[in-house]
């Protein structure tokens, strides 16, 4: 089994002649003003979960945007911080970019483009040109960042995510050939019929054949993302090595399912501040012996969220013998609140929840609880151990790390994951009780089952599923990763 140690291992031993870079959008820590201090934070969403741990095994660098001015004042001469903050063990680049830059790179052609085109979720895509132009101006930046830090040595660039298509091309055509370049690609890829309706698509396409590892997180993804190849590009696929051939350059295509650190995750849950914060957290909530079902999601129109509302709903209509039984409890973090269709989602969940609390609502008690407010990561991991039933209700995700924090956390055997069969996740976790989020009425059933589930089988299935993600945890992710770099070899410069 894969463990931190033997990825520190691997990276000492094979990786110590190079510099490992790693380049999202999203940066893993942000420097935030709190009660008048500035404080350093972990970042939300899943790419953070997963390469932050396997960052502090790797003495790397990590280049990622700056948001706020705080985070401006941290940085030193060079634009560098050291992470993370309470025990210091890679180096954060900070890319600051113009509001304008924001605007069209992240807002419009990243998560306004991209994001909707690759998740079926029906929010229509929008394409602007002057976004892709700013787009790719950001992409510019960052490989000359990345330049600017490798120098002379030999690099693995392990780009993350959507917001960087061209940065492999960038970095091969400005660059000397001392760079080995990587991408994993956390979210869906589209159907070919969904992708041909990108302007920019064999520009994206060309792009992506820079780099020398693909990686999507479901061979389903991968395997679309080939058929898209074929379709729009006059290129050569290898299916048995399954690897494309494009002007003289090889790109090999994998699946790498992601996971989370899952001994961490299960060590501090058990410790004693863990446990008592998962009390702490019982009597915030005023449960007094209720069920706690709960749900985190960052606010997106692909989590399902108002479907998760109106399931909660359907649940209290059909057996109102669970009112003043349960509580539902809400974490959302705030997310991309720019953009016009977040801020209805927010709406709409204001709405949605008013109205179910006022219909249900018995004495003080109320079905929902949502709450916006930031909570500590070792909060979060403590709310999961706390919960009876963990909802992830995704009309669409690549993969879900909150579904598997969630079993990592409860090595009490105790807890019952309802999980969306759209979601990568739910490929492995087979012992999770799968729901069709659009199905309102047997995913009440499903809450029902829940609610009233033995506990030896709560038991049985959470076993089951820890030692899956015990297994591929996101060690073996890095180091299978890693490993499939170290494979290729440096064009002698
Ligand atoms: C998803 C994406 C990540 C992104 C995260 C948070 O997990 O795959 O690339 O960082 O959402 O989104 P944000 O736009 O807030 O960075």
């Amino acid at each position: 089994m894969w463990t931190k140690k033997q990825l520190k291992q691997t990276i000492e031993s094979k990786l110590s002649d190079f510099l490992l870079v790693v380049a999202s959008n999203r940066q893993p820590y942000g420097h935030m003003l709190r009660d008048g201090k500035i404080v350093c934070q972990r970042e939300p969403g899943g790419l953070v979960t997963a390469l932050d741990p396997v960052m502090q095994t790797s003495q790397g660098l990590w280049v990622a945007a700056g948001g706020s001015s705080y985070d401006r004042m941290s940085v030193d001469k060079t634009g560098k911080v050291q992470l993370p903050p309470e025990n210091p063990s890679y180096s954060l680049k900070r890319i600051f970019l113009s509001k304008e830059e924001r605007d069209s790179y992240y807002y419009g052609y990243s998560n306004e483009g991209l994001w909707p085109l690759c998740h079926i979720a029906y929010t229509r895509p929008t394409f602007l040109a002057a976004d892709w132009e700013s787009y790719r101006k950001v992409n510019q930046k960052f490989a000359e960042a990345i330049l600017e830090e490798v120098g002379e040595r030999k690099a693995f660039v392990w780009v993350q995510d959507f917001h960087l298509i061209l940065l492999a091309k960038y970095l091969k055509e400005k660059g000397p050939s001392n760079v080995i370049t990587s991408l994993f690609w956390h979210i869906p890829w589209p159907n070919s019929e969904t992708f041909s309706t990108c302007p920019q698509k064999r520009e994206i396409l060309e792009a992506l054949m820079s780099f020398d590892l693909l990686g999507f997180q479901i061979r389903y993804h991968a395997d679309n993302f080939l058929a898209a190849v074929d379709l729009e590009l006059e290129s050569r696929i290898d299916r048995e090595k399954t690897s494309v051939s494009y002007q003289n350059h090889e790109t090999l295509v994998r699946a790498f399912p992601i996971s989370v650190d899952f001994q961490t995750i299960s060590s501090a849950t058990e410790s004693p501040e863990g446990q008592a914060r998962g009390q702490a957290i019982k009597e915030e909530l005023m449960l007094e012996g209720r069920k706690l079902i709960i749900g985190v999601d960052r606010i997106d129109y692909t989590k399902g969220l108002p479907d998760k509302f109106r399931a909660i709903d359907r649940l209290l209509e059909k057996y109102p013998e669970f009112k003043e039984k349960i509580t539902y409890f809400q974490l959302g973090q705030i997310s991309r609140l720019h953009i016009q269709r977040y801020k209805d989602l927010n709406e709409e969940l204001n709405t949605l929840m008013e109205h179910i609390n006022w219909k249900h609502s018995q004495g003080s008690w109320v079905p929902i609880i949502f709450r916006r407010t930031y909570m500590s990561y070792s909060d979060i991991l403590s709310l999961y151990r706390t919960a009876d039933i963990c909802i992830v209700s995704s009309l669409h995700d690549g993969m879900n790390l909150v579904a598997k924090e969630f079993i990592a956390a409860r090595s009490d055997l105790r807890g019952i994951l309802l999980l969306s069969q759209f979601t990568g996740a739910s490929r492995e976790l087979a012992d999770s009780i799968l729901i069709n989020p659009y199905d309102t009425e047997s995913f009440a059933e499903a809450l029902a089952g829940a609610l009233s589930m033995p506990e030896p089988e709560i038991e049985k299935r959470m076993q089951k599923m820890r030692e899956v993600v015990a297994q591929n945890n996101i060690y073996r992710w890095a180091g299978k990763v890693l490993s499939q770099l170290l494979k290729f070899e440096f064009q002698e410069v």
